[in-house]
């Protein structure tokens, strides 16, 4: 039995109201678990969200005889005892961000063997910056029956000069992270700037790293040896996925959401996408709230062209609920995603709800709005697009199912819970 979710549709009604916490990022959650390999003591994690994605780390953190306590969202992480260097392939092919513990783990121990790494159906996803950074760290890299072999140098990994082809997020975070360790410095390029990153190098500045160039597209860090958090705390920031789709859901269903407990600096393009469309939204400190507009005329929300970008630009993550909000605004768009070519495949889902999508290759769709959607049973492909699906579904007329709850729960904590709060008729059943 897998677990599905049921959608009572609102047929278009602004009816949501009341607030909505954003937990923990995911994204942020995930290398920081990768930490414990960097210090010579315990490492301590506060707002880890619960997910999926996070139990299946833990589970790879098990493995690898990494010590974890836990309460709720607190973590206590000691690598003491830790001398296992092979990732499970179990796991590892479950989850993409099992990459991440390659570079801690190859930096501290001198050799980590892992499989290519899984995760979701959203394109090629290579491993082709990692390896090339690896050798310039003076790894050596072998691939032997579907697993990847890495050996560091005797005297351990070396810092490199690493200028990344591509901007990748668990790329720059793998490579900081094993520059910690490295003797001598390592300079990073065309780095990104998500916050996910800034948050991490500031964590490990605290704690005595030397990282200098944090915000930036070029890193500079002096490695040498295991850190000491000394008791520190590394408390996970807002997770601005979660914030961004619930900004879009408020939008679409509600009649006065309030976001709270975000980060709202980093939802900034999502924000002003949806202003440019016409919502209401106030930004507070800590929060956000999105009031339905008022009067008949002006209840539509005009399309917009969607490019996705690095950060600060459109989320990627985002793209498939924006896309949900263009399918119920008036006029034409262009959704252009640029950093992934498997991203686009759910709108044949929304178009069988009712949507006027043209699929126009691996990165571009054309929307014809404001077209109302139909409940349906719908498969979710991956943890966004599954979010995007229950979006839909809340907007359409009528009931829908939304199969392959697990894809969704790998990203989004008791989303059903949650969303009943704000009064949406969604309950987890078993299919
Ligand atoms: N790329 C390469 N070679 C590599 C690595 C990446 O060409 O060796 C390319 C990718 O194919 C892609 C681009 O670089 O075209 C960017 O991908 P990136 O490596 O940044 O993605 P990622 O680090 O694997 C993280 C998030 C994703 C998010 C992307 C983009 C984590 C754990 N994952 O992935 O989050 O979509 O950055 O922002 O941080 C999600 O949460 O649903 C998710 C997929």
């Amino acid at each position: 039995m897998k677990d599905a979710f049921s959608i009572k549709g609102l047929d278009g009604a602004r009816k949501l109201s009341g607030t909505i916490p954003v937990n923990g990022s995911k994204n942020a959650a995930l290398p920081a678990l990768a930490l414990p390999f960097l210090f010579s003591d315990t490492v301590i994690l506060e707002n880890v969200p619960v997910l999926e994605d996070i139990h299946r780390v833990e589970e790879l953190l098990a493995s690898l005889g990494v010590s974890c306590k836990k309460q709720k969202r607190r973590y206590e992480l000691m690598a003491h005892a830790a001398r296992q260097t092979v990732l499970s392939p179990d796991i590892a092919k479950r989850l993409r961000a099992s990459i991440l513990f390659t570079g801690p783990i190859l930096a501290r121990f001198g050799s980590v063997s892992f499989p290519h790494p899984g995760g979701c159906v959203i394109g090629e996803r290579p491993i082709d910056l990692f390896l090339e950074g690896f050798k310039k760290m003076g790894a050596r890299v072998d691939e032997k029956n579907g697993m990847y072999h890495l050996r560091a140098p005797k005297t351990g990994l070396r810092g490199a000069e690493i200028f990344f082809r591509t901007q990748s997020v668990t790329a720059a975070e793998t490579f900081l992270m094993a520059a910690v360790l490295a003797h001598g410095k390592t300079i990073l390029q065309n780095v990104p700037v998500e916050p996910e990153i800034g948050a991490l190098i500031s964590f490990l500045n605290r704690c005595g790293a030397s990282i200098s160039g944090a915000e930036t597209h070029r890193l500079e860090i002096i490695g040498g040896k295991p850190l000491r958090a000394r008791g520190a705390a590394y408390t996970i920031i807002p997770d601005r996925i979660e914030t961004g789709s619930f900004l879009i859901l408020a939008a679409l269903a509600g009649k006065k959401i309030t976001i709270s407990h975000c980060e709202p600096e980093h939802a900034g393009a999502v924000i002003e996408h949806l202003r440019a469309s016409g919502a209401d939204i106030a930004v507070g400190k800590n929060m956000i709230t999105v009031t339905a507009p008022k009067g008949k005329r002006s209840s539509f929300y005009k399309s917009i062209p969607l490019k996705t970008h690095e950060y600060p630009g459109f989320a990627t993550d985002l793209q498939a609920p924006m896309t949900v909000f263009l399918t119920q605004s008036e006029g034409e768009a262009l959704v252009f995603e640029t950093i992934f070519e498997g991203r686009l495949g759910y709108v044949h889902e929304l178009i069988r709800m009712g949507a006027k999508i043209q699929d126009m290759g691996p990165h571009r769709v054309y929307i014809q709005g404001r077209a109302p959607l139909r409940g349906r049973k719908l498969e979710s492909p991956d943890l966004r697009a599954g979010l995007a699906f229950i979006i839909a579904a809340l907007v359409a007329k009528g009931d829908s199912v939304v199969h392959n709850a697990y894809s969704i729960d790998r990203g989004y904590e008791h989303i059903e819970k949650r969303l009943q709060k704000i009064g949406a008729s969604i309950k987890r059943i078993s299919s």
